[in-house]
């Protein structure tokens, strides 16, 4: 069973999609494990997406990401992480194939609605930035039984 973070970015939350980006994932069969509101400090977008500085768009991410508040959740079951980059789609809505988060729900280079983490390592690192283990709330669905079977991990 893997773990994933998801991050419904801030024109997400303005747009009023906070409910329909995330129930595509319970839609799915995948589980809400960890769910916040807040508002991302510079400090926070620096740590979590360190990987980009340097690049060109990384000034611009920091700002759009820290412009008003996401929403995090952590998102949990068998193949967590490529699962959800599948259904959020390719990074920019005008690339995106309809059908996906991104391909349904915008156009843009500079707003796309949602971070989802790229490997199982990041998905770790990027819980730890956003939640304490305590903030987490592992459980059990009744309803699992007939969504996944002994061969899905
Ligand atoms: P994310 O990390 O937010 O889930 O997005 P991603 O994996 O699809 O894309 P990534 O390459 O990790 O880029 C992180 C975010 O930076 C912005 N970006 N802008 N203008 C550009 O060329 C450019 N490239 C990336 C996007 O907001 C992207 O989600
Ligand atoms: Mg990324």
């Amino acid at each position: 069973m893997e773990r994933t973070l998801v991050l419904v970015k801030p024109d997400g939350v303005q747009r009023g999609l906070i409910g329909r980006i995330l129930s595509r994932f319970e839609d799915k069969g995948l589980k809400l494990v960890g769910l916040k509101t807040l508002t991302i400090s510079p400090e926070l977008a620096e740590r979590h997406y360190a990987p980009h500085k340097g690049k060109p768009f990384y000034e611009g991410l920091v700002r759009y990401m820290t412009s008003a508040p996401v929403v995090a959740a952590v998102v949990e079951g068998p193949r967590a992480v490529d699962l959800t980059r599948s259904l959020m789609g390719a990074t920019f809505g005008w690339q995106a194939e309809p059908g996906t988060i991104r391909g349904d729900f915008g156009l843009s280079s500079g707003f796309n609605l949602i971070h989802g983490s790229d490997s199982v390592e990041s998905a770790a690192h990027e819980i730890e930035l956003f939640f304490r283990p305590e903030e987490l709330c592992a459980y059990e669905r009744d309803l699992d039984r007939w969504i996944i079977s002994s061969d899905d991990g």
